[in-house]
């Protein structure tokens, strides 16, 4: 069984944003997004935060991340600098950008980014189809490497494997739906035997089984934060409020309260290798502090 189908329904009902996904730099991206709120990356990044500081017991140093569906570096800009989602709404939002060219853009966002303090001991690689996107993300400095690339379909060069041999940690916001558990399958089996933790914030119309089986064939459990959701971002129109309850009901999950008030809600999901997992169970790993919405 494979999550194709299911994957590509819920993207059909969803508002179609792939058209502000590649664009030379982030500001039309911001300008949408801002309008439905999208809050995912502000709320997932003190779990990322969090997922850091417990994997520095296991490794030394600099501490590499794998950004999937990075987009224009949002993760790494939060991760890296002491920004929110809104600050970055915000900036590349200000007015003065409104008819600067994406060149002037970039220069500008290398000077401002060049500027902030900075977390020394993180490194982030992103990956995303999107070439213009993680192009821009990685000319200003916000990913230190990055792949572009569509695991769905494309196969990873030697050169691209030999970039993941660092990762530590494996992160995504927003991004599961459109890589199923082919772009899992094709990146565990680039780690060889480095064992990465994999961090997922994914949308509850989405099943995660099936990537969650294919994580088990390479030796990782997977753990869902239970009883905890996260707001993504609400509902472009009525007409995906509706699509999305519809989905939600399919799959015989009763929506939520705030599900029906129009919001998208993802849920937390870590898979670890076994004995990292029963070392650090997620049950203790999390407290009330990082599970807050932003
Ligand atoms: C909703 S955006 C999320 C971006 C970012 N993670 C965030 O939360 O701000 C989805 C991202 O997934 C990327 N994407 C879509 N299909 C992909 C694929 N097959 N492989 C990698 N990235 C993909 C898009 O280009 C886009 O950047």
């Amino acid at each position: 069984m494979t999550h194709d189908g299911i994957f590509d329904e819920v993207n059909d009902a969803k508002v179609d944003m792939a058209h502000l996904y590649d664009q030379a730099d982030p500001r039309a991206y911001c300008r949408e997004l801002k309008k439905f709120d999208y809050k995912i990356p502000s709320v997932a990044k003190p779990v990322f935060k969090k997922l850091i500081s417990c994997m520095r017991r296991y490794r030394k140093g600099t501490i590499c991340l794998l950004d999937l569906g990075c987009s224009y570096g949002v993760n790494a800009a939060l991760l890296k600098h002491d920004l929110s989602i809104t600050d970055l709404y915000d900036h590349w939002g200000q007015q003065r950008l409104v008819s600067a060219t994406p060149t002037e853009i970039m220069d500008y966002d290398q000077r401002f980014f060049g500027h902030l303090s900075k977390a020394s001991d993180i490194e982030v690689i992103g990956l995303d189809v999107a070439d213009k996107a993680v192009s821009f993300a990685e000319e200003v400095g916000l990913l230190d490497d990055a792949l572009s690339i569509n695991l769905e379909n494309e196969t990873l060069t030697d050169a691209a494997k030999a970039k993941l041999r660092t990762v530590d940690l494996v992160m995504s916001t927003g991004c599961v739906g459109y890589i199923t558990e082919t772009s899992f399958d094709k990146l565990l089996s680039a780690f060889r035997g480095q064992k990465p933790w994999i961090a997922n914030f994914v949308l509850r119309v989405f099943p995660f089984d099936v990537i969650e089986k294919t994580l088990k064939q390479y030796g990782y459990v997977t753990e869902k934060l239970d009883g905890k959701t996260f707001v993504q971002r609400k509902c472009g129109t009525n007409e995906e409020r509706s699509q999305m309850l519809g989905k939600l009901r399919q799959r015989r999950i009763e929506p939520m309260e705030k599900e029906i008030d129009g919001y998208l809600l993802a849920e937390f999901y870590i898979s670890r290798p076994k004995s990292d997992a029963l070392m650090d169970p997620l049950s203790g790993l999390l407290t009330a502090r990082e599970m807050q919405d932003a």
